[in-house]
């Protein structure tokens, strides 16, 4: 295994159904199975099986959540290992706590940009339809808010690019400003 001199956390934030996940998955495969880096992902979905197991979607149930994963990036950014943090965390303060936690030159907040319209047509879990049908409430973008970032580090759009493209986006980030060797 390579080792960094510093880890560093890849936040994403993004509507469900943004493709948070998906490059997630996709720099995983890039950083640690071909570069042979410490990665570790932390997504929503996944977290709130077992870390956040029981919390709702509240908005001071969301803010556990995300200071959750916040700690634990915090924690293991110092040894060296690459974070990738895949949730919505629709709220601007509690995403800057989290920043402030990891440590701001460590934390490249990634806005994964995509229409509500856009998460609504692909729907991937169904879960927007029963959203607009009034059948799940407090889902964020249809009837809970979602605060974009002002200054995000990276923005991708996935509709537009293909998962390739926003992925090296991000991993030109890295590398400028120095968190990743060039590969
Ligand atoms: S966060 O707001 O706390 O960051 P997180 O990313 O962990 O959210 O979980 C979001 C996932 O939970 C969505 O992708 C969706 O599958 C599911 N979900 C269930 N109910 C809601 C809801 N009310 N709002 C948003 N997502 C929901």
């Amino acid at each position: 295994m390579n080792t960094l001199p510093k880890g560093f956390t890849i936040w994403f934030t993004g509507l469900s159904g943004a493709g948070k996940s998906t490059l997630a998955d996709y720099l995983y495969a890039e950083l640690h199975d071909r570069r042979n880096l410490p990665v570790e992902i932390w997504d929503g979905d996944v977290v709130r099986t077992h870390l956040s197991k029981g919390l709702g979607f509240s908005k001071e149930d969301r803010d556990t959540n995300i200071l959750r994963i916040g700690f634990v990036c915090a924690k293991l950014s110092k040894y060296g290992v690459i974070n990738i943090a895949a949730a919505i965390s629709p709220y601007r303060d509690i995403r800057d706590q989290a920043r402030a936690m990891v440590g701001a030159d460590q934390f490249v907040e990634v806005f994964v940009d995509v229409s509500l319209e856009t998460a609504i047509e692909r729907d991937v879990k169904g879960l927007y339809l029963k959203a607009l049908n009034g059948e799940i409430k407090n889902f964020t973008g249809v009837s809970d808010p979602y605060e974009p970032p002002l200054r995000p580090e990276v923005v991708v759009n996935t509709r537009d690019e293909s998962v390739a493209e926003s992925a090296a986006k991000i991993i030109a980030y890295c590398e400028q400003a120095g968190l990743l060797p060039t590969a």
